[in-house]
């Protein structure tokens, strides 16, 4: 009596464990499987949602966080402008980058291109600690005269001057000395991380001030469907976006558009009644004995 409840209940868990192992591995959870574990990209350890790149599949991530690891530090190309990123902070969504462009070099060929960078229709604002700069390129120097904002540039063998304006919060030339630089040939815009200038405010010669400041960087703040990824992640699963928009929760059974279902407690809950069943036949088994 007793020995044959135990080989129906050895049995039903045979059965159980048959039908749940394929559900569980099904190709449905491939980006669970894949999403699931944090990410390296170049020096930046530790990464996950809403960033991507490198061995990390473009559906574990946002569209715009695609990241490029194949330099010393993480890059970020946003409305085509390529950033180093220096450090990721999650807990406050920042990212402290520095214009590519100007990385350990505020004399851009020009062939480069002066570009204005723009956050227009981006997942991104600037933090509230970084205001703009003015640089201007190319201009013929004052004979004689050496400007506090002023340095030099060499590219293609040709030496011009260059000088820096600090523009206040609405972007306006709030020192005045635009209006006494002739003919400068170029002039670009660039962020930067008003904390970080005054500590470096007595950097000396200019062109040391400015390289220093422009790779302090400055911070972006993300916005990434981050309410909806904390719900997702409370419910076990993983945030990403699937075929590339929108949001996606890759959960161990498949893929919700919100937050996982409770389908996974179902399972559990299945188990348990099975392990209750069987305690319960061994019990009456024993009785049966004893009767
Ligand atoms: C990795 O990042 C997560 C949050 O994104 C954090 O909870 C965890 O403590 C970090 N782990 C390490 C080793 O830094
Ligand atoms: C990554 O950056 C390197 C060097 O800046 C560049 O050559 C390469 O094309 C970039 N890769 C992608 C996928 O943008
Ligand atoms: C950048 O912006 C400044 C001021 O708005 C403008 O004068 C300049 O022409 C722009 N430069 C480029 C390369 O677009
Ligand atoms: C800047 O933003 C932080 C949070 O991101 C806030 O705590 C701080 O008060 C803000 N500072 C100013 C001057 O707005
Ligand atoms: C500005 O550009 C023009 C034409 O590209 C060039 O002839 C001139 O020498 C440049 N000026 C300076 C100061 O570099
Ligand atoms: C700006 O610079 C200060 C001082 O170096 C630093 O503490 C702060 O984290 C920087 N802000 C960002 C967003 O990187
Ligand atoms: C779970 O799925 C069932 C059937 O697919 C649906 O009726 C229910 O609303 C879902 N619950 C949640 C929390 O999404």
């Amino acid at each position: 009596m007793n020995s044959y409840f135990f080989s129906i209940c050895h049995l039903s868990f045979l059965v159980l464990i048959l039908i749940l192992v394929p559900t569980s591995s099904g190709s449905d959870n491939e980006q669970y499987t894949s999403c699931r574990r944090p990410f390296e990209c170049a020096n930046i350890r530790n990464l996950s949602y809403p960033f991507w790149g490198g061995s990390r599949p473009q559906y574990c991530g946002h569209p715009n966080f695609g990241l490029n690891c194949t330099n010393q530090a993480p890059q970020i190309t946003i409305n085509s402008i390529p950033y180093r990123v220096l450090s990721i902070d999650y807990p406050t969504k920042t990212l402290t980058v520095a214009r590519a462009e100007f990385w350990n070099n505020p004399c851009p060929s020009p062939t480069t291109l002066y570009k204005n960078a723009t956050l227009d229709g981006a997942p991104f604002a600037y933090s509230n600690d970084s205001q703009d700069m003015i640089i201007l390129f190319g201009c013929q120097a004052l004979p004689g005269v050496t400007l506090d904002n002023q340095f030099s540039c060499t590219n293609d063998g040709t030496t011009t001057a260059s000088y820096f304006i600090i523009t206040s919060g609405g972007g306006e030339v709030s020192n005045g000395f635009g209006t006494f630089i002739p003919g400068c040939n170029s002039s670009v815009v660039v962020r930067f991380n008003q904390t970080a200038a005054l500590g470096l405010a007595d950097a000396r010669p200019s062109y040391i001030y400015v390289k220093r400041v422009l790779d302090s960087g400055f911070g972006l703040r993300w916005d990434a469907n981050d309410p909806i990824c904390s719900g997702c992640a409370q419910s076990g699963g993983v945030c990403g976006s699937d075929s590339g928009s929108g949001f996606s929760c890759y959960c161990s059974d498949k893929v919700y558009p919100v937050a996982c279902n409770s389908t996974r407690g179902g399972s559990g809950m299945c188990f348990s009644s099975l392990v209750f069943t069987c305690v319960l036949l061994k019990t009456w088994a024993k009785l049966e004995v004893v009767h």
